[in-house]
């Protein structure tokens, strides 16, 4: 088989070049890492799942007209994803407050925000993807002032499809990540939706128990992440594949059956 060329490797995810110009295929690993990878573990079948989920997401926001990255899903691990510029800015979209923001603003983790909040953080792991500001983004030309307008209002929708999605399956949206690329169709170029959106990426509580089922159980060390993304998946109602085939089995018919055969 041919060798494929890596372009990118990051903590959880692999790039390399797609079959075709213009395209990417992502790798999702099984890697976990926090704390800018102060821990990291490898977890079985983490990869496989984040695969799955993202796939779900990032196609269902495809049919409502966020624009995304994602072509299609090629196998159990790897997607093929359009090439796009990544802009150097982690966007962080909250309802809820939790991680960071409760410590920066001595907060209680679960306190319902008064609105949804955006933040920017700089995509720099020397310095631990620091908080920065508008003013900080377009001065050192990370994303024109424009650019900014479309990844809030971007950030907004992911925000309403996503907390829709999730409290539909019993689950609440507390925070998440998103990634932006710039994308060339001809000479128009278009910011879109790029990277992942997984339990690696979201803070997802379940609504009757408040559990976790998202990566601060491997960041708080609480176990029965694989199990917490599976429950994910399968609200979604997806990874049915990987189940073993429903045979019909034996039916009872009952008497009022009978009578209408
Ligand atoms: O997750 P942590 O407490 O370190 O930081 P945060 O700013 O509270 O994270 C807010 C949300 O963004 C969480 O859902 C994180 O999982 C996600 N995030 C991420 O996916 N990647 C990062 N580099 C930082 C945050």
């Amino acid at each position: 088989m041919k060798k494929r060329r890596r372009i990118y490797e990051g903590k959880a995810k692999i790039l390399y070049e797609g079959p075709e110009p213009g395209t990417l295929v992502q790798f999702f690993k099984d890697d976990a890492t926090a704390y800018n990878k102060q821990k990291h573990d490898i977890i079985d079948g983490k990869g496989v799942l984040n695969n799955r989920i993202s796939e779900h997401i990032f196609q269902s926001m495809t049919k409502i007209g966020i624009p995304n990255h994602f072509i299609r899903r090629m196998n159990m691990r790897e997607q093929l994803i359009k090439e796009v510029e990544i802009i150097p800015v982690e966007v962080i979209v909250r309802n809820i407050a939790a991680g960071t923001l409760c410590q920066r603003l001595g907060l209680t983790e679960g306190e319902v925000l008064p609105r949804s909040i955006i933040e920017f953080c700089y995509k720099k792991d020397e310095l631990n993807d620091p908080l920065v500001a508008e003013e900080h983004i377009t001065a050192f030309g990370w994303a024109s002032p424009q650019e900014i307008d479309d990844i809030m209002a971007l950030a907004i929708r992911v925000n309403d499809f996503l907390s829709g999605l999730f409290l539909g399956i019993g689950i609440q949206l507390v925070d998440f990540k998103i990634e932006l690329g710039r994308h060339w169709e001809n000479d128009a170029m278009r910011i879109i939706v790029a990277d992942e959106i997984s339990p690696d990426s979201c803070r997802l509580w379940d609504i009757k128990t408040q559990e976790k089922m998202d990566k601060d159980r491997f960041r708080r060390d609480l176990g029965g992440l694989v199990d917490a993304y599976k429950e994910v998946a399968n609200r979604l109602g997806i990874m049915q594949e990987s189940e073993p085939p429903r045979g019909k089995g034996p039916v009872l018919v009952s008497d009022n059956d009978k009578a209408k055969d």
